[in-house]
């Protein structure tokens, strides 16, 4: 007989329980099923299938290109390599500003279609009614304020937000609306460490940050800057683990060289 370990599955309620006892939450992107299986196998906590595809998979500019299909072919494909961590989905842009039935609509689709736990929208007082209709269905939903990436025309820069005292102000109020929408927790992006600090303190729900400092209740980064995957992109909040960018061109340039010099494959690498 064979005995097989039963995986504890992390649910937007254990993430909720690690706030309470102090424990930081770590979360990652992921957009394949590879990658997905490696960061799961390596004891993540939240995966999260971001939008910030657009840009790390497709090349483009920025995310607002990326369709609701295309995010859940990738969501879809993260699900499949996923056995113990809790999965969250960006909404696309342009998949649920319109009304709140048209982003209670995609994230049905994202549910039913990918398998995934839960979404995430970006936005404040604004969106309340959609994450509420949303949370209605039975849909958990993540928030996501200061740096909102589908906004960045608005914006016109990839700069820190929220430091001016108006603009922290509404962060502060806009944080309050998600958690009484009913947010499992909220991501906070690129604003001042002390400004994380004073919403984490103020929320019951976990704040997981991105260029938000160390007093957020847990950290995420984008998988392909964190390995290195990406070309030149330094800021100063991207902590770089490994240089996967150098190590796989120096592989590819091994493989041509073998190739050209017909040492591969070898008496042994063929039938
Ligand atoms: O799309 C994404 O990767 C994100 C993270 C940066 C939080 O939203």
């Amino acid at each position: 007989m064979s005995v097989h370990k039963e995986v504890k599955r992390i649910t937007t309620n254990t993430i909720q329980e690690m706030k309470h006892k102090g424990e930081k939450i770590a979360m990652l992107t992921s957009y394949d099923y590879s990658m997905a299986t490696i960061v799961d196998d390596g004891g993540i906590d939240v995966i999260l299938v971001g939008d910030s595809a657009s840009n790390v998979m497709a090349g483009h500019e920025t995310t607002l290109p990326i369709t609701l299909d295309q995010m859940i072919y990738h969501a879809a494909s993260v699900v499949r390599g996923v056995k113990r961590a809790l999965v969250v989905v960006d909404l696309p842009f342009g998949s649920y500003q319109g009304n709140s039935k048209e982003a209670l609509n995609s994230a049905i689709r994202i549910m039913k279609e990918s398998g995934a736990h839960a979404v995430k929208l970006e936005g404040g007082a604004e969106v309340r009614e959609s994450i509420e209709r949303i949370i209605t269905a039975g849909i958990p939903v993540m928030g996501h304020l200061g740096l909102t990436p589908q906004s960045i025309y608005k914006f016109g820069t990839y700069t820190v937000r929220a430091k001016e005292e108006a603009e922290a102000r509404k962060l502060k109020e806009d944080s309050q609306v998600l958690q009484e929408a009913g947010c499992f927790s909220v991501v906070l992006e690129k604003i001042p460490a002390i400004l994380a600090a004073e919403v984490t303190k103020s929320l019951k729900i976990p704040t997981i940050g991105i260029g938000a400092g160390q007093y957020c209740d847990g950290q995420v980064l984008v998988i392909n800057d964190m390995i290195g995957l990406t070309k030149g992109f330094h800021p100063r909040f991207l902590r770089q683990y490994l240089n996967l960018y150098e190590q796989i061109g120096g592989a590819v340039q091994e493989y041509v060289r073998d190739v050209k010099e017909g040492s591969f494959p070898s008496e042994k690498e063929q039938y």
